[in-house]
């Protein structure tokens, strides 16, 4: 059943919580969706012969999918508007986030994924998981070359995941959290596209693949560890790992001294653990809390300058 009037889909923003980078090249990473910090999409009928619109209000744009074809929201949403049957409909389409864009927070897959299930839900249809990620991931194809399908699948399963990318498909198991974690989100105000990094990497990796790939190793092996003391629900021993894996991404070369200063920050002001998250270059860090110490280490990242700070409890 078609509906008239204007619907409304939503979908999380994501924090990787160790692995990045690594993830690319096939080793196993942690992610969990934030879902307090959402983008959401809304579908109403459209003016008759317009086709199908989009609209960013955030942005300040507003455009028909058929005069930008190729933008990867246009693509996205003509691909799934054909699968349901909707190619030839006139509707307008919204698209808000609070995601703040290119910060490691997976917003380009908020965004699509809440486009998809919106125009889902329009077309009275219910699709899995699954299926919605991929979309999504050809999508992200678009943004970054080679991702690993990590955020894609994180947002659209929107629950704590061990990822593995993998031919023909990823493997993507539950995560088990044995107690209640917190973690403090500080971003450094600093935007850089995932594929600037992610690119610079490749080079790096294509030029010394043996130091890469013992540095990938070494990130494979505290994600797994970090998966054991998350079933515990240790986490001194999380926070550790968290440390670990930061000197790796120092090493793999994706910090900065922006995310560094606020890394800092947070371990001087009791952190149990702190790197930062996603892409690097800038972006966000992450830092795990006793649940006493969050405030804390929240202000300590303003402090340090960060332009917005989060916390969150998961699990
Ligand atoms: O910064 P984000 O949210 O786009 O995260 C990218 C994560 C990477 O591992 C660096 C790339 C990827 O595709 O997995």
């Amino acid at each position: 059943m078609m509906h008239q009037h204007p619907l409304t889909a939503s979908a999380p923003a994501k924090l990787i919580l160790c692995g990045e980078h690594a993830v690319v090249y096939g080793c196993p990473a942690i992610a969990l969706p934030l879902a307090d910090v959402r983008a959401v999409a809304t579908v109403a009928a459209g003016q008759q012969g317009e086709g199908l619109r989009l609209v960013a209000p955030d942005l300040n744009e507003a455009w028909g999918v058929h005069e930008q074809p190729t933008n990867p929201l246009s693509e996205l949403a003509l691909t799934v508007a054909a699968q349901l049957g909707l190619g030839q409909a006139d509707l307008t389409i919204t698209l808000r986030s609070q995601i703040p864009l290119a910060s490691g927070m997976g917003s380009g897959a908020a965004i699509a994924t809440a486009l998809v299930r919106t125009l889902t839900q329009y077309a009275g249809q219910e699709w899995d998981a699954d299926r919605i990620a991929a979309l999504v991931y050809a999508s992200e194809q678009r943004f970054h070359g080679t991702p690993s399908g990590i955020d894609n699948t994180v947002v659209a399963h929107e629950r704590a995941i061990w990822f593995e990318r993998r031919s023909p498909k990823p493997l993507i198991e539950p995560l088990t959290i044995g107690a209640p974690f917190t973690l403090v989100v500080g971003d450094t105000g600093v935007r850089s596209a995932t594929h600037l990094p992610v690119g610079a990497v490749r080079t790096a990796w294509q030029a010394d693949p043996v130091h890469y790939e013992t540095l990938f190793a070494g990130v494979a092996l505290l994600v797994s560890q970090a998966r054991s003391a998350l079933a515990k629900g240790d986490s001194a021993t999380l926070g550790g790992l968290l440390n670990q894996n930061q000197a790796l991404l120092e090493q793999i070369g994706v910090s900065s001294p922006e995310l560094e200063r606020l890394i800092h920050a947070a371990r001087q002001a009791g952190a149990l653990g702190a790197k930062l998250s996603g892409a690097g270059w800038g972006g966000i860090m992450l830092a795990l809390a006793h649940p006493t110490q969050a405030a804390t280490i929240a202000a300590a990242l303003c402090e340090a300058g960060a332009v917005r700070v989060l916390t969150t409890v998961v699990g």
